[in-house]
């Protein structure tokens, strides 16, 4: 067994995780703190902190608050408020604060962990008091009156950061918890009545290993007291086996009374068992976090009551992963009445241990022999385990670490009654579920505090409709739900909240009171389409103006997380995904082209339910008279071909262009425009398209003059617009004349920047050579100042490219070009022509002649440097002359008869093809 348990524990871990197609459930609606449709009442107070404890009145009109250092009531009665009612300081006394500070504990104060109805009223608390608890038993009428205090030692938790489980039965307190400075872990009555005595647990191994408890409840038609927590399990074995986390429930009787010789004072009917939350050979949810009880509606059968139990995973810690699972009273009823396992000691393992005359947990044994309390001390841990009901999860979330619950059955419209999970998560979100047939739905997420919580517990009211969420920063009403927030029929019907159905006499989303209300509903399925058959989708469509090139935003806000939304054409084809982009908040952006012009509609789908969230039409802004908005139909086109000329209609505001017909276009355009029939029509569009746009060219001569006036304008115009800046920039660089563009195409900036580096590096090494005396000053001079004068041209020109600056950039190119081939000449000459005489003919002889050598290899470096930056400037100046000539040449064979109003042209149609 324990070996199989290793394989499939292995097995898990090298698998990973749980399939991750179990919990993909997301919220339906999502409501942020403080969002007005999901209102949260809030007691808050700077005195109050740590609210540890809560406990509602049984009338749901006053909320007790354990906190630090004191006790509060609340009123909780008014639906929109909070108010204090009463007040109890207690603090511990500065002594034990003393002793507890030098002990050197963290949490030292008074925090009160136990708050309960000690009876109809009186009030039980107890307090940490500084690691010395005391209990105090108060008229919850009024918490400042005269009070009765009672030594609680072994009894309540003297730590604040354990938890604890406490119940009240008759006046006697049944706790789980740690006690004293060590944590000694005890489950114990006080208080016990009359002679009955106190009890705690028996001294046997492996009774509990660090356990930690998590809630106890009273179950008055077994006599009981059950417990759960969760432990170290005991198997045996490896390291990794012994840090294995286990849930339990355990069981106390209270009519127990202790042994009268063995287990004397000790419980007789103490038991537990293993709680399994797992789906099928899944990986096991071991860690429970917190379990609720919720009693059956018929009273007759409390078998049928259902523990509901909130569970992680020890082993997908970081992946948050939890589930729901819910136990029966009757499934934990047969596991304590089976067999049983003994641990023996020599062998150190479990030995099974059958359930002799069934009386292994039962109630009553305190008066058997002793015989059978020697086996009922050894065994106290069940055989088989309880297994969730149906043997499966009723709910689970990969994303979402749970950590607290409330469950509650409420009745829909139409009398069938729901399961409803209130969780709470840990990063402050509190989740409303509901247990369908086909699985579970969340209604709603509802966002309680920003900040994780040391300190969290949650209490339902069902007559009120609230839930008390209790944290370190204070407490928080939320109502259960509220249905105004649905606006309209579908919105009601869609959310399948049991609480909501739509009016149709009130025209109002209303919350289900009584059964058979004639409400519309339908929770299982949510069909909207069948429930809202009068419901007309109101979206009307906005008429949005833009200009071309505009980008928009055209926004489309839905509220349910489930629903499909998708912008549609109004033909409702889809959006493609090119040209527009979809935000993840689901508006529709895109760029107003003539092809974008359109009508869009924001659709969302939900369960079969289709409504147009946001409809809208994007019109273009109209430029008056001369420049009308394009139309994204074809423009008629002339063709010219060799069986002449078929011409139709031009829209005016289209450019025509002259292309002259000698110029050779690309070969399969001229094929396109050559052939007559229609197919190549369309193809030669097609092409033009592509290239241009959508703007097709048109080929014209006589147009030409005519038109040139009129565009010059409309550019202009054109050019006011902001949208049109960059093509403007564009339309003055392609205005230039062709000996300027001709000049340009020789990069005359980048060329003379690097002849001023050139020069003014050659009169540095110069000023160097002069100090060294080794070159002639003037040949450097002569070189290096030419060269940068000559490069200040050359960029002079490029800045403003007038003709007199070309010529004389050509002039100085050509100066420094005979001056480089010179300098290259004579540095040559210099590098292979070293003088031979050796001044050191006396003295130190070799050290002389080591600096001979080494200051003539520097001079070398350098002359070699110069012959190379002459050789360079050469090669530059080489090259401007030759673009500058060029240039020159251009501008004298050009008529420039309305060259530059080709070019104005071409940009103009360019320019508006281009838009
Ligand atoms: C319920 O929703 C309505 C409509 O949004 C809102 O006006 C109201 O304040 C909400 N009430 C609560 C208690 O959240
Ligand atoms: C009490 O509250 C303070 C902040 O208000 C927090 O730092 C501290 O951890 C809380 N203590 C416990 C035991 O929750
Ligand atoms: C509740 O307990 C207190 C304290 O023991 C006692 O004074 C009070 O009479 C009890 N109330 C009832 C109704 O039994
Ligand atoms: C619907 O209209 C859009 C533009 O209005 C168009 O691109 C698309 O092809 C049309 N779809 C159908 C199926 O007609």
């Amino acid at each position: 067994m324990a070996g199989l348990f290793r394989i499939w524990i292995f097995t898990v871990l090298l698998l990973g995780l749980i399939d991750p197609s179990q919990g993909s459930l997301h919220p339906r609606m999502s409501f942020s703190q403080g969002s007005s449709e999901r209102l949260l009442g809030i007691y808050h107070s700077s005195i109050v902190k740590n609210t540890s404890t809560l406990l509602l009145s049984t009338d749901a009109e006053t909320l007790f608050v354990g906190a630090q250092d004191a006790l509060l009531s609340l009123d909780v009665s008014q639906p929109d408020s909070i108010t204090l009612k009463d007040k109890l300081e207690w603090a511990a006394s500065p002594q034990n604060m003393k002793t507890c500070t030098v002990a050197s504990k963290t949490d030292c104060g008074n925090f009160i962990s136990i708050l309960q109805f000690f009876n109809s009223t009186h009030l039980y608390a107890c307090g940490t008091n500084a690691y010395k608890p005391q209990a105090l038993i108060i008229p919850a009428s009024s918490l400042s009156a005269s009070r009765d205090t009672k030594d609680a030692k072994n009894c309540c938790p003297s730590s604040s950061t354990q938890r604890n489980a406490a119940t009240i039965v008759d006046e006697e307190l049944y706790t789980a918890t740690k006690v004293g400075y060590f944590g000694d872990k005890v489950i114990s009555r006080c208080h016990s009545r009359g002679t009955r005595n106190n009890l705690e647990l028996q001294n046997v191994p492996k009774l509990l290993q660090e356990p930690i408890f998590i809630s106890s409840t009273h179950v008055a038609s077994e006599g009981k007291i059950l417990l759960f927590f969760t432990e170290v399990g005991e198997l045996t074995g490896d390291l990794f086996l012994n840090s294995f986390i286990v849930s339990r429930v355990a069981q106390v009787c209270t009519d127990d009374n202790g042994g009268s010789l063995t287990l004397q004072k000790r419980w007789t009917s103490f038991a537990k068992s293993q709680l399994v939350c797992q789906q099928g050979d899944e990986l096991q949810f071991n860690k429970l976090q917190d379990i609720v009880k919720l009693s059956p509606t018929d009273e007759k059968s409390p078998d049928n009551t259902l523990f509901y139990g909130v569970f992680t995973s020890q082993w997908a810690a970081s992946s948050g992963l939890s589930a729901v699972c819910a136990f029966s009273l009757t499934d934990i009823k047969a596991a304590f009445s089976g067999d049983y396992k003994t641990f023996d000691l020599n062998g150190n393992h479990w030995t099974r241990q059958p359930n002799i005359d069934g009386k292994l947990g039962k109630c009553g044994l305190f008066n058997d022999n002793d015989r059978v309390l020697n086996i009922v001390k050894k065994s106290f841990l069940t055989e088989k385990a309880v297994r969730p009901v149906g043997k499966k999860l009723i709910f689970s979330s990969t994303e979402e670490r749970y950590s607290r619950l409330a469950v509650q059955r409420t009745q829909a419209a139409n009398g069938h009654s729901y399961t409803i999970l209130y969780l709470l998560t840990e990063s402050g979100f509190l989740h409303k579920v509901v247990l369908l047939a086909k699985g579970p739905h969340i209604i709603e997420e509802i966002q309680i505090f920003k900040q994780s919580q040391t300190v969290k517990n949650i209490l339902l009211s069902t007559s009120k409709g609230v839930l008390f969420i209790g944290s370190s920063e204070g407490v928080f009403r939320v109502p259960v739900s509220n249905c105004s927030a649905y606006p309209n029929c579908a919105e009601c019907v869609l959310a399948r909240d049991p609480f909501c159905g739509w009016d149709s006499e009130t025209r109002a989303c209303a919350t289900v009171s009584r059964m058979g209300s004639n409400l519309r509903q339908d929770v299982e399925g949510g069909n909207a389409n069948e429930q809202c058959t009068e419901f007309k989708n109101t979206a009307s469509t906005v008429i949005r103006i833009a200009q071309l090139n505009e980008i928009v935003v055209l926004p489309c806000q839905w509220r349910s997380r489930l629903a499909e939304v998708t912008w549609r054409f109004s033909n409702n084809s889809i959006v493609p995904q090119f040209p527009y982009m979809q935000r993840a908040d689901g508006s529709l952006v895109f760029t107003v082209t003539p092809k974008t012009v359109s009508t869009y509609r924001c659709v969302s789908e939900e369960l079969g339910f289709k409504q147009t969230i946001a409809a809208f039409t994007i019109t273009l802004h109209v430029i008056p008279r001369s420049f009308p908005p394009p139309s994204h139909q074809q423009p008629d086109i002339t063709l010219e071909s060799d069986e002449g000329t078929k011409t139709e209609l031009i829209p005016d505001y289209y450019t025509t262009l002259e292309f002259d017909k000698s110029e050779p276009t690309k070969g399969e355009k001229t094929d396109a425009f050559k052939t007559p029939d229609r197919t190549s029509e369309k193809k030669a569009r097609t092409n033009h398209q592509s290239t241009k746009n959508g703007f097709p060219v048109v080929l014209s001569v006589n147009e030409v003059a005519r038109k040139r006036i009129s565009l010059k304008n409309r550019l202009k115009e054109k050019a006011e617009s902001p949208d049109l800046k960059s093509s403007l920039v564009e339309l003055e660089k392609s205005n230039l004349p062709p000996k300027t563009k001709m000049f340009l195409k020789g990069k005359p900036l980048s060329l003379g920047l690097v002849q001023v580096f050139i020069g003014l590096v050659v009169m540095t090494l110069c000023t160097i050579t002069v100090l060294v005396d080794k070159l002639n000053v003037e040949t450097v001079m002569s070189l290096g100042l030419p060269f940068v004068v000559s490069g200040s041209v050359a960029i002079a020109a490029h800045k403003r490219s007038s003709s007199a600056l070309i010529k004389a950039t050509l002039a100085m190119s050509v100066i420094c070009a005979l001056l480089a081939a010179a300098g290259t000449g004579y540095f040559s000459w210099e590098l292979s022509n070293r003088p031979g005489e050796d001044p050191c003919t006396s003295g130190d002889y070799w050290s002389c002649s080591y600096m001979i050598w080494r200051f003539n290899s520097l001079v070398d470096g350098l002359r070699g440097l110069l012959l190379v930056l002459c050789f360079l400037e050469l090669c530059v100046c080489i090259s401007l002359s030759i673009f500058s000539a060029r240039a020159i040449q251009q501008g004298e064979t050009d008529v420039d008869l309305y060259g530059s109003d080709t070019s104005l042209l071409k940009a103009g149609v360019d320019c508006v093809s281009n838009t």
